[in-house]
């Protein structure tokens, strides 16, 4: 979200300024920033005193902090990371101004109900030129009891879905072959009648030539009729991150999640009955508040009836303001949470391991990304469940599609070699 936010902020700033790879040649350093957890936010105060030295060779130079820190610490971000302006992920628009003086503060922390800046056309300097993120909503209602997010991104709302459509559009016709439609919970998209299974549905019709990609699903509201819809169209890729954050009833209870372990179950089925080959993966946390080795247990069977192709876990990181933080008490220890998590971990590796082994021998359509950083002898792309796959160069560049049966693997990547292509 923040890498697309930054594309927003490049736009926006496109008239005054232009990109720079190397900080020691730039006038304006802004900082996107992540409040998820404290060790986001840790590693944000480390990277801010080195850029500060950078300003002993240039005193024109301006360091900006834009995003969820800017929200979260507001005015103390001048004194405790030495920034010479601080706004935050509604208030982009507002930064022409600040950085010309011509606002009367250098903070603008202010939130909105409307803002999607769909109107803005995102300058993608960071691009592969083949994947594109598009955000289609921003914001969040859902007050996981655990997260940070709705308080520093305030409320949810959805960008026209006209604008969302017309820029995947313009990213095929400027030779895009991926798009990921991005959201805290893209099923509760809505503008007007057109929901995410629509939206999603509209954007696949471009071009079949176009793969379609999204990011990210709450269990609770993830609907038959979307997954209907990806089984239909062979370029919405068979691939969905579906955070189940536990397997604990009463962790979930705890968390605010608003599904059960049987319900969440239950939404898997759903998806392995419309798509047998469909890769899922998950967001895990480890040592949530009143955690009792049972919960730690009810987790690790979760992820082994499910058989999760990846996942992405977390120590518990208590966030002032939650929840979690006024009505519970942050109670695993340190040692307690570390082992939890590396049962997660270690299980997750066995279940990837699994589910690449059992891709030996299929044959994969991949789009070609680049070339493989081990070798430049060998291309890398991903397959419609998201894996990533390596295979020789052969003729084959970046952006073609390419069938490649897989011959070896290992817990993170398939390889292969390219079969039946014209
Ligand atoms: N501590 C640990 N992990 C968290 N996440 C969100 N908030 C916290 C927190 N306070 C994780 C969740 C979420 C992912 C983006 O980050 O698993 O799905
Ligand atoms: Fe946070 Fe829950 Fe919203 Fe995800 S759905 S951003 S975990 S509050």
């Amino acid at each position: 979200m923040n890498f697309s936010d930054s594309e927003i902020v490049a736009s926006i700033l496109s008239n005054e300024y232009t990109i720079t790879d190397d900080p020691k040649s730039a006038d304006l350093i802004l900082l996107n920033t992540c409040s998820i957890r404290d060790h986001a936010e840790q590693r944000v105060f480390k990277r801010l005193s080195e850029l500060n030295t950078l300003r002993k060779k240039n005193n024109q130079l301006q360091i900006g902090l834009i995003g969820c820190m800017a929200e979260r610490i507001k005015d103390e971000l001048f004194t405790k990371g030495n920034v010479d302006l601080v706004v935050g992920p509604d208030a982009y628009r507002d930064l022409p101004a600040i950085l010309k003086k011509e606002s009367p503060t250098n903070i603008n922390v202010l939130l909105s109900e409307v803002e999607t800046y769909d109107d803005i056309s995102p300058i993608r300097y960071d691009s592969n030129g083949i994947s594109a993120f598009i955000s289609i909503m921003r914001g969040c209602n859902n007050f996981c009891a655990y997260c940070v997010v709705p308080y520093t991104r305030g409320r949810e709302r959805s960008r026209n879905w006209q604008t969302i459509v017309h820029e995947a559009q313009k990213l095929f016709d400027n030779g895009y072959k991926e798009v990921t439609l991005l959201g805290q919970n893209v099923n509760s998209y809505l503008y007007g009648n057109m929901n995410f299974a629509k939206l999603i549905e509209s954007v696949a019709k471009i071009n079949p030539l176009l793969r379609v990609r999204f990011a990210t699903s709450h269990p609770k509201d993830l609907s038959d009729e979307l997954l209907e819809v990806m089984a239909t169209y062979p370029n919405i890729c068979k691939s969905i991150h579906l955070p189940a954050q536990s397997g604990s009833d009463n962790m979930l209870k705890a968390m605010n999640r608003k599904y059960t372990r049987q319900w969440y179950l239950d939404r898997i089925k759903s998806i392995r009955n419309y798509m047998p080959d469909c890769g899922i993966s998950t967001d895990m946390i480890a040592g949530f508040c009143g955690e009792t080795q049972a919960d730690h247990e009810q987790s690790l069977s979760l992820m082994e009836s499910v058989g999760y192709d990846y996942a992405y876990m977390f120590k518990y990181s208590m966030r002032e303001g939650t929840a979690a933080h006024k009505n519970m008490e942050d109670n695993i220890d340190e040692m307690t949470k570390t082992a939890r998590l590396e049962e997660i971990i270690a299980l997750q590796q066995e279940s990837s391991h699994k589910s690449n082994l059992k891709d030996i021998g299929k044959t994969f359509e991949v789009l070609v990304e680049g070339i493989s950083k081990r070798s430049e002898d060998f291309l890398f792309g991903r397959n419609s469940q998201n894996k990533v796959v390596v295979f020789p160069k052969g003729m084959y560049k970046k952006g073609d599609y390419v069938q490649v049966k897989i011959t070896s693997c290992t817990s993170a990547t398939l390889k292969g070699e390219t079969v039946n292509n014209n």
